[in-house]
């Protein structure tokens, strides 16, 4: 339950969504979790349900049923193509297992829960960003009656909140489902036992084929481990061009150096010293070896661009008082008194019921 509150208040707070988002979780995910931890993983998982059948057109415009994925050991989760709190991170937790999991005949799944945005051409282009050589991953479109039936179902609930435009509930769960189209165990990718435990069992499941390797280059590293995703979109991360040695503004409002061990730290325990104004979290990369953290390193001292010491200048968000970086997208509301920028959408239609509440 605690996880869960503080999952709505990090969404409620740090969300920059054109939707508000959010899966509410209706089994006891980390008591599930737990039970795994002891059993070997994988092999002994007993089914807790089975997944409702579907019909979904994927960015490939192929339609995809349960019928069509039978055979196949399949991972699936929940995202939206616009999310730019916590789908980018589990992006990034489902292209790393993409590449942990070789067998060819694994499938991938990820139900998009914005059906009126998530088009299969949205899809093929989100798909072509973030995993271009994946031919295993399934981003599914879908339509509101049938994702409720599926998600339900699941007994993972997109619900919709009184007071709030359109905003779905989500949560950064990941499903494994065995070829009879049994989910075997549910895990929060969030967390990181739990999404160690998820790789292990899916590579129990699967044929042994080594993964696939890193590259050795610090360029192709900056790609296949998805830093580019994030970082060369200045509304979910801070572009690292001529980062080296530059000062930092932290959200605790200290300032740091950005010399070679910040960047190091960065990358590998990313929670200890954060940059201001992002509400994203950065994964974690503690299992690169130290050739791999070096190299990618000495890659980021010379990434190619303009050294850019801020992406748009920190305005605070009247209503959560969270430091907002004014980017293009930045969601923003004008009135008399002047112009006013906003973490979230859910944070704006506050500010707009009621600007009168926020203005002193
Ligand atoms: C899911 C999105 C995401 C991915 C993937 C990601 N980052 Fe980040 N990164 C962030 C965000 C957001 C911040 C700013 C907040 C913070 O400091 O944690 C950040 C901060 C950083 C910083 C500190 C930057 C500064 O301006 O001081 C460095 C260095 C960095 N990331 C390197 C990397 C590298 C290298 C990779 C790939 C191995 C990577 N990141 C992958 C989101 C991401």
């Amino acid at each position: 339950m605690k996880k869960f509150l503080t999952a709505v208040l990090a969404l409620g707070f740090a969300g920059s969504l054109a939707l508000v988002m959010w899966v509410k979780l209706r089994t006891q995910t980390s008591a599930s979790a737990e039970a795994l931890a002891d059993t070997q993983a994988g092999r002994d998982l007993k089914a807790l349900m089975q997944v409702p059948d579907f019909a979904f057109v994927n960015q490939r415009l192929e339609t995809n049923t349960l019928a069509t994925l039978s055979g196949h050991v399949w991972v699936a989760n929940f995202i939206f193509t616009q999310c730019k709190t916590i789908c980018p991170l589990m992006t990034t937790k489902m292209v790393q297992l993409q590449r942990e999991v070789a067998d060819p005949n694994f499938r991938f799944v990820s139900f998009s829960v914005d059906p009126t945005h998530d088009s299969p051409e949205v899809l093929r282009a989100y798909a072509q960003q973030w995993a271009p050589q994946e031919t295993r991953w399934n981003l599914m479109s879908t339509d509101a009656v049938q994702l409720e039936k599926l998600t339900s179902g699941l007994r993972v609930t997109a619900q919709k909140v009184e007071g709030q435009a359109d905003p779905i509930l989500h949560s950064s769960v990941f499903l494994l489902i065995n070829a009879q189209g049994q989910v075997l165990g549910i895990f929060d990718s969030d967390n990181r036992q739990d999404f160690a435990r998820l790789l292990r069992a899916a590579q129990n499941l699967s044929s042994h084929e080594s993964p696939a390797k890193l590259p050795t280059t610090g360029v192709g590293l900056y790609h296949s481990l998805s830093c580019a995703n994030c970082h060369e979109n200045a509304a979910l991360a801070p572009s690292l061009a001529g980062l080296l040695n530059q000062k930092r503004e932290l959200d605790t409002g200290l300032v740091a150096t950005a010399d070679e061990a910040y960047v190091r730290e960065s990358i590998v325990s990313p929670q200890a010293k954060k940059v201001r104004g992002y509400a994203l979290q950065m994964p974690a990369y503690d299992t690169l070896t130290p050739t791999q953290l070096s190299t990618l390193v000495e890659y980021l001292k010379e990434i190619p661009g303009e050294p850019k010491a801020e992406s748009g200048r920190l305005e605070q968000d009247v209503v959560c008082h969270m430091k907002v970086r004014v980017v293009e997208e930045t969601l923003q509301a004008t009135t008399d008194a002047g112009t006013f920028y906003f973490c979230s959408s859910y944070c704006r239609e506050r500010f707009v019921t009621g600007p009168q509440l926020f203005i002193h």
